[in-house]
């Protein structure tokens, strides 16, 4: 009798703490203010006054010149992306709708602080919530609480939107930039205030860091790689490389000088080639051919960007006097954070290695691609394995909760990798090439993606896909040289 009486309330106490500490933001070493962030899982904040939102096409009128070069981005591009989509699409079906505020507090974030985006797809949206992280986004950042989320960095979109403020005149909508004001800015559409924010990483940052949405595990950590490398010392910052065009961008990296003024412009430019692939598609099929042709650009940056990031050096290993293994040094010589970055347990970096001896007869390889676009077995990535909370390999956000393997190149800095080669007897020199390969990611995960599109996506329409391409890869870097056998 005793034992049950004190056994009941036992169990009902346990449950409440089992509950409170798996449900949503209840570790103690995570703390989350759930007051302070109403939109949780995605830590942005709106102060709202009756001043809305402006859709881009309305901020074109007066900033043609800006909209041309952020039209087909991918910040125009973060919500309608069809890749995007189907994991939203999984996303929400595996662990609620809930999840869905995390993911569009960065991929749409006034769709979320409007409360417009009520389910994954695009049908019936509003223009400012389909355009993603569009001009209004930006430049209502008033401020960020870096300091006060969770992790006490930045994560998961900690912004301030402010689009304007109430007076005694009555409602002020203002847009904050990096100068100073002039007399007549914003003519009588808005006010400008002087914004040093933005000429700072920290209005990326708070985005351009993925966090878990409950365990508040850094997915991706492009800033705090940025911030913890060489190019952060020497204040050269996201802006200065993904802001300007290709040749600016390799002065900023390689000279640590910063750009002109003048030279910066919105493209936000990285590596994603895929995705305007899609989208230059799309536009073509949609008869808007100037758009076809602005995102056409767009992807040749992107190329043109991994081809500049790295460097292979090739060098012979021989122990008493024999040529035992190759050396082959991969260099990330441009990129300002790590080599590959963001989504590194998704995209995919790789050598592929062929050794041939004097004759031409193929003696070793690692890394090639088989039929159905897999890369063989041995091959050497530079990528992330994802694993779950029972230690398994896992690839979806919501259930990576660590690495089991980190494996991407810090800026500046490099990794070797030694191949064993079989020398057939007599043999006196040997070929050796070697590629530095990439794309978005494997096949089978692009197709499980855009398998999971929501229904009123239509790829076929859309984007005249009915099935999954085989994913481009680019070559980043191709060395070849010939070593000999004996010293
Ligand atoms: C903190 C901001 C942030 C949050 C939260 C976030 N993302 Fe992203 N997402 C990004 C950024 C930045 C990239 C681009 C990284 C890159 O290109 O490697 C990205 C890229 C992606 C991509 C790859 C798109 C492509 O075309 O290759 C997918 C898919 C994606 N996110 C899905 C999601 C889903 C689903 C969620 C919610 C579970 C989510 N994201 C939450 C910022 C965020
Ligand atoms: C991802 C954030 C982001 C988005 C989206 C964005 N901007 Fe900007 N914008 C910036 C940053 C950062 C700067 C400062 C860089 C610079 O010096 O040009 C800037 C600068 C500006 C300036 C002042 C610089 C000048 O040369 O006059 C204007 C005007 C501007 N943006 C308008 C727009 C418009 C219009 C759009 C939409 C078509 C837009 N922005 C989208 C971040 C953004
Ligand atoms: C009626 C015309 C007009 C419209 C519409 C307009 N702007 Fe402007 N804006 C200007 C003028 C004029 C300037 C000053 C010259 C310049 O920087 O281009 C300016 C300046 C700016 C600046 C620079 C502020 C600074 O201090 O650095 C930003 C940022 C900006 N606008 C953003 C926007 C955004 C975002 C939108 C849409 C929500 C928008 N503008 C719509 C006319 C307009
Ligand atoms: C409101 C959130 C937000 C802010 C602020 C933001 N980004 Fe992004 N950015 C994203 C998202 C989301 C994506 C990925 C969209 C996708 O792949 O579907 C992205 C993609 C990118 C890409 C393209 C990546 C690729 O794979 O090609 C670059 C480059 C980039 N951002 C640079 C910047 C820079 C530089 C700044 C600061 C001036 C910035 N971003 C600020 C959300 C943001
Ligand atoms: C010194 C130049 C440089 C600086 C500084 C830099 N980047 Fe990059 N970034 C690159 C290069 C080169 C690539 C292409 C190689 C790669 O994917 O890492 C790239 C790629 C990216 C991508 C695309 C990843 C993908 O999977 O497609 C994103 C997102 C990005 N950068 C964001 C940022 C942000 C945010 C900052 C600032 C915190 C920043 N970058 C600073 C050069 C730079």
């Amino acid at each position: 009798m005793e034992l049950k009486k004190v056994f009941v309330p036992c169990l009902a106490v346990f449950i409440i703490m089992c509950i409170s500490t798996y449900s949503l933001g209840g570790s103690s070493v995570f703390k989350v203010d759930r007051e302070f962030y109403p939109y949780y899982p995605s830590l942005i904040k709106w102060n709202k006054s009756n001043v809305d939102f402006v859709p881009p096409e309305e901020c074109a009128e007066c900033h043609p010149d800006k909209y041309e070069e952020w039209s087909g981005s991918v910040h125009a591009l973060a919500f309608k992306d069809p890749v995007y989509q189907g994991e939203l699409n999984k996303a929400v079906k595996a662990v609620g709708h809930e999840i869905s505020r995390q993911c569009e507090g960065c991929h749409s974030p006034v769709g979320v602080v409007t409360g417009e985006i009520k389910k994954p797809g695009l049908k019936g949206l509003s223009s400012i919530a389909v355009n993603g992280v569009s001009c209004d986004v930006c430049h209502s950042i008033s401020d960020h609480t870096h300091w006060q989320t969770p992790s006490h960095e930045p994560e998961n979109g900690s912004f301030i939107m402010t689009p304007g403020v109430e007076t005694k005149e009555g409602s002020v909508r203002i847009k904050r930039g990096p100068k100073a004001p002039e007399e007549g800015c914003g003519e009588d559409f808005h006010e400008c205030v002087e914004s040093p924010l933005h000429l700072r990483a920290e209005i990326c940052a708070s985005c351009h860091q993925v966090y878990h949405y409950d365990s508040h595990f850094p997915l991706e950590a492009t800033y705090l790689e940025w911030k913890h490398g060489p190019y952060a010392q020497r204040e050269i910052l996201c802006q200065d490389c993904h802001m300007v065009n290709i040749d600016t961008f390799t002065k900023s990296a390689d000279t640590f000088k910063k750009p002109e003024k003048s030279e910066y412009h919105h493209y936000f430019n990285g590596a994603n080639y895929l995705l305007y692939f899609l989208a230059s598609g799309a536009a073509k099929k949609a008869g808007d051919e100037e758009l076809a042709a602005n995102i056409q650009h767009k992807y040749e940056m992107a190329v043109n960007r991994l081809k500049s990031a790295a460097d292979i050096e090739i060098s012979p290993v021989h122990q008493e006097g024999v040529l035992s293994e190759v050396k082959v040094r991969v260099k990330n010589i441009r990129a300002g954070h790590n080599l590959p970055t963001s989504l590194t347990n998704v995209r995919q970096m790789w050598l592929e290695i062929t050794a041939k001896d004097d004759k031409g007869n193929v003696i070793m390889t690692s890394g090639t691609l088989d039929k159905d676009g897999q890369i063989t077995k041995n091959a050497r990535l530079f990528n992330s394995d994802g694993m779950g909370d029972d230690f398994h390999f896992a690839i979806d956000p919501w259930i990576v909760t660590s690495f089991s393997r980190h494996d991407t190149i810090p800026p500046r800095g490099f990794k070797d990798v030694y191949y064993g080669v079989p020398l057939p007897s007599g043999v006196k020199n040997i070929s050796v090439e070697a590629k530095l390969r990439y794309r978005q990611a494997d096949q089978k995960v692009a197709e499980a993606l855009l398998g999971a599109v929501p229904e009123d996506i239509d790829l076929a329409a859309t984007y005249g896909l009915t099935k999954v391409p085989t994913l481009p890869v680019v070559d980043m870097v191709t060395k070849s040289s010939k070593l000999s056998v004996r010293k």
